[in-house]
């Protein structure tokens, strides 16, 4: 029998009295990828930093290759031979990808100086040894989220480690770089690497798990071969009952010839967009489909105003808007839900009801409304958003970085939804969102669109792509190469060689 490396057990875990984990039993096989499955708030990653050494069980012991030890800290961790790739990213900005890889562990000359370019050589066969294309002397702060999350991988495997711990690694990653993850991922199997593998994207645990452990509440349901099971039986497991929610298709009915609910004409940025013109109907739910890189980030965040255009314009309903900052976006109506929640979307020191007053409040300013915002009201608003939405939290008063790395994605969502936007844009809506809520999301947003609002989503997930998307656009370089509508794709095998196609075509 292949032997156990890791065995937590009986591995119990409260914060302020709450019991988070439950008298857990996990064990990791030599060689083997474990899946840690469970909803939103399940205890996954509190379990990981358990073996991280960042907490430490009020009870229960950890066996590594059949020894108790402690971990008390990321040192005594990576002692044992673990490395993890968290969820929240860790990355220092200003840095390079090299010098990130290598964080305290840099390169140095005889005379004790860091060297830089042996690192960078270092890190460009890593990079080239996984498949991702990426300078290592750029500065972290320059990549989108994606490529962040290759660089955190990078440099959890720079580590020589026995043990990898991927926390949703794949949440911003499209197809063909999760495979090229995947590709790695078995190359490390073979070599005898233990990986325990967090996600929610259960087609993907399909093909590249061995076995999987799901929590719920912070307890044990089952571990089993994945062979076992078929993808709806874990899925029952994870939510404890059976009911999964399709969402409904519409059919197309909007009308072309009307005025425009958004125009863009000829808009241009910093060469990432490139002469982009497209129109937005009311009723309408607009697909941005594309590969990592292809711009379609920079495009949402030029039109909400992040990073404004240089030249061309934008109609809100026919009328020319000037939106130069984030500021003027959300005047004009638009609420923006950005791809990288910590950074943009979520003030994390601050409560889920604050987080719900802080855009009403300067809507209010920017509409030169009295300022007083009703707090029964918010108050109502936050709980409706919390349960509709799942929203794990003893209360609406619980800071936001208390709350797990998928409940804080839903608030994110939740508080530019609570605004009423007249265009909403949503930049991967439901990556990190467990299963049970997706659907729950990509419905608000379609009633939104269904109420005469209109919805512009950027999808990794072409399943969801397509089941939200009522007219589909193909981005490449930073242009628009393709158009369809969504009864015009017949599958999504279909869409992935569209825009493989439109890739390979440059
Ligand atoms: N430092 C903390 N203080 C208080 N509560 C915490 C803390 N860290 C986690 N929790 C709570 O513990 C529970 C489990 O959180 P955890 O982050 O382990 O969930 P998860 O399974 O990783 O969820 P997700 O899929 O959203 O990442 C949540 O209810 C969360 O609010
Ligand atoms: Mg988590």
């Amino acid at each position: 029998m292949t032997p156990a490396i890791i065995e937590m057990k009986r591995i119990t875990k409260e914060f302020n009295h709450i019991r988070v984990l439950d008298h857990i039993n996990f064990e990791l096989l030599q060689g083997e990828i474990h899946a840690l499955l469970g909803e939103n708030g399940a205890g996954k990653s509190t379990l990981m930093k358990i073996l991280r050494g960042i907490y430490q069980p009020e009870e229960g012991e950890i066996l590594i290759n059949g020894k108790a030890v402690t971990i008390n800290s990321p040192s005594d961790s990576r002692l044992n031979g673990i490395s993890m790739v968290f969820q929240e990213f860790s990355l220092i900005p200003s840095l390079t990808v090299a010098q990130n890889i290598f964080l305290t562990r840099e390169s140095r000359s005889k005379l004790g100086l860091i060297n830089d370019r042996i690192d960078e050589k270092k890190a460009s066969i890593l990079l080239h040894e996984m498949g991702v294309d990426l300078d290592p002397s750029l500065p972290v702060e320059q990549l989108s989220t994606g490529y962040r999350q290759l660089t955190e991988i990078v440099a959890a495997l720079s580590q020589d480690a026995q043990i990898l711990i991927l926390d949703e690694p794949t949440a911003s990653l499209t197809h063909t770089e999760t495979m090229t993850l995947f590709g790695l991922l078995r190359k490390l199997k073979e070599r005898g690497i233990s990986i325990i593998y967090i996600s929610h994207r259960m087609e993907e645990i399909f093909q590249i798990a061995d076995r999987i452990t799901v929590l719920r509440d912070g307890k044990n349901i089952i571990t089993e071969q994945v062979q076992n099971l078929s993808i709806q039986q874990v899925i029952e497991h994870i939510l404890g009952h059976k009911d999964v929610r399709e969402i409904k298709k519409s059919t197309y009915l909007v009308d072309p010839t009307a005025t425009p609910l958004l125009e863009v004409n000829h808009l241009n940025c910093n060469q990432e967009v490139c002469d982009v013109s497209f129109k937005l109907f009311a009723g309408e739910v607009l697909g941005l489909a594309g590969l990592m890189g292809s711009g379609r980030t920079e495009l949402v965040q030029t039109i909400f105003g992040i990073t404004p255009a240089q030249s061309g314009d934008i109609k809100v309903k026919g009328k020319k808007v000037r939106i130069n900052d984030a500021k003027s976006g959300m005047k004009a109506k638009i609420a923006f839900i950005p791809e990288d929640r910590r950074l943009q979307g979520l003030s994390t020191m601050h409560s889920i009801k604050e987080n719900f007053e802080l855009p009403l409040i300067n809507l209010r300013k920017l509409e030169k409304h009295k300022i007083f915002v009703d707090d029964h009201k918010i108050v109502a608003l936050a709980n409706g958003f919390v349960e509709k939405l799942q929203i794990k939290c003893d209360s609406i008063d619980k800071e936001i970085r208390l709350l797990s790395g998928g409940n804080q994605q839903k608030v994110v969502i939740a508080k530019w939804l609570s605004t009423e936007p007249d265009i909403l844009i949503m930049d991967e809506p439901t990556a990190g969102v467990d299963i049970g809520t997706k659907t729950e999301i990509l419905e608000m947003a379609r009633n939104l669109a269904n109420e005469g609002k209109g919805v512009v989503i950027i999808s990794s997930e072409l399943q969801e792509l397509l089941s939200i998307s009522d007219r589909i656009v193909i981005i490449k370089n930073g242009s628009i190469v393709d158009e369809m509508l969504r009864t015009e794709v017949k599958s999504e095998d279909k869409l992935h060689q569209i825009i493989q196609g439109a890739q390979a075509s440059v």
